[in-house]
């Protein structure tokens, strides 16, 4: 294990951890996650500033109850998301309901609930209007088509076209930059007309702006641009009170992954927004909304070498997870870098690491390893953000557990799933 990792689990026996608690095992250093939180406060610490947690990224109650001890605010993408935050004591005014493409109805409900409601679209921002008025302030999200810099070659990213499959599809990085005029999210600003004409026809109250930073942040005259677009445009909204900056900021996958520091966006923020705050008398808060930030480098994934084979020229490395638990490596085609913790003075061999899913399951392909053996214990690195809360019940297989690392001791936050789980909801009806 590398000195950087980690730094309680590196203190803990790994093998008692699995031995306790099971394998495949998702295991969460609240260390990493507080790092994390702490590095906003060092980069933006002098502006009114806001961390809205990603809910969607990792939506274990207990680490969202560890945002709110961290003073996080909650980015949520659905209803029951809402609630979480709710039950778990977040004030509304700290939560921000932001959903793509979904029916009015679940505004309303979030509205109901007294949540910061994040339009997307101009069909249901013309509801809102119709049904609120100014009654109920509403923010909106653009597409400031701004991927044209990503063209011209300024905006690079180690992991770009995986980061924002999600936002693209299955995409090179030439082509995310062809489609993105076409991409689902926000309201592009060749529209900002008609968003104009509805806030006049309904006197809505906008409240904030939104963009999303993952194509913006990659680096630092990207971000400058972003910024200084955001901040013009907020000049024309009089009821202002913050402007986001989503979530989409990276971390590195491999050691020479280039990513921005947020201490290097820090100064570029600072400068606008002082212009702006001086210019036109207001004091707004600027939201960020990180999921991958604040979790990706502190979750981790413990599996079990089961089988080990050699098919042509390939070893294999059969393991006891699988794209069921851990999907980025198929679907973006992440790279999530991988340990033999078992055998870590062993002899480096190159293994095809694959899941025990009925269909191509590849962890890692053409990967180094220390040398393998049976019932070794391998750690996936960067899989606190979008891995279990991506997981599944494919090939009818149990979900794994989940334990936070917190004041030098592994506490289990979601129990590992049993038969009686997957069957649950199922209804077997009499023939
Ligand atoms: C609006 C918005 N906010 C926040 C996030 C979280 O992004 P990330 O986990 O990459 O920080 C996303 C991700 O797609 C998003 O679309």
């Amino acid at each position: 294990m590398k000195k950087k990792d980690s730094f309680l689990i590196q203190r803990l026996d790994l093998h008692d951890l699995c031995r306790k608690f099971g394998t495949p095992l998702y295991v969460y250093d609240a260390n990493i996650i507080k790092q994390q939180v702490e590095k906003f406060k060092t980069a933006f610490g002098t502006i009114r500033y806001k961390v809205m947690y990603a809910v969607k990224s990792c939506t274990n109650i207990s680490i969202i109850k560890y945002m709110k001890l961290l003073g996080t605010g909650l980015d949520t993408v659905s209803i029951p998301e809402v609630h979480m935050g709710l039950s778990l004591g977040f004030d509304p005014r700290d939560i921000v309901f932001t959903p793509n493409v979904v029916d009015f109805k679940e505004i309303e409900e979030a509205v109901d609930s007294g949540v910061s409601i994040n339009i997307e679209n101009l069909q249901n921002l013309e509801s809102f209007g119709k049904k609120y008025g100014s009654s109920y302030p509403v923010c909106v999200r653009l597409n400031p088509n701004m991927i044209s810099e990503i063209e011209s070659g300024k905006a690079t990213g180690p992991d770009f076209a995986s980061a924002n499959k999600e936002h693209y599809g299955d995409v090179s990085e030439v082509q995310v930059s062809a489609w993105h005029n076409q991409s689902k999210f926000g309201i592009s600003l060749t529209q900002f007309d008609d968003i104009l004409k509805l806030i006049e026809q309904y006197g809505l109250r906008i409240n904030g702006l939104h963009l999303h930073s993952s194509h913006v942040i990659l680096n630092k005259t990207v971000f400058e641009k972003g910024v200084k677009t955001l901040f013009k445009i907020a000049r024309q909204f009089k009821h202002l009170e913050y402007i986001d900056f989503g979530g989409g900021i990276m971390v590195k996958h491999k050691p020479d992954d280039v990513v921005i520091e947020l201490s290097d966006a820090g100064p570029v923020l600072k400068r606008e927004y002082d212009t702006f705050c001086s210019e036109t008398g207001k004091t707004i808060t600027v939201w960020f909304e990180p999921g991958r930030f604040l979790m990706s480098e502190a979750g981790f994934l413990f599996t079990e070498t089961v089988v080990l084979k050699t098919n042509g020229w390939i070893d294999f490395v059969g393991t006891n997870t699988g794209f069921h638990h851990l999907v980025r490596p198929m679907m973006y085609n992440a790279y999530h870098s991988i340990e033999n913790i078992s055998n870590p003075k062993g002899p480096i061999k190159k293994y095809n690491i694959v899941g025990n899913l009925c269909e191509i399951d590849n962890l890692a392909c053409d990967r180094e390893l220390n040398e393998v053996r049976k019932k070794d214990l391998l750690m996936i690195k960067n899989v606190g953000a979008y891995g279990f809360a991506m997981s599944s019940n494919y090939n009818s297989r149990p979900k794994p557990a989940e334990v936070l690392i917190i004041n030098g001791q592994a506490k289990l936050i979601r129990k590992r799933e049993t038969y009686a789980d997957l069957v649950r909801n199922q209804v077997e009806i009499d023939f």
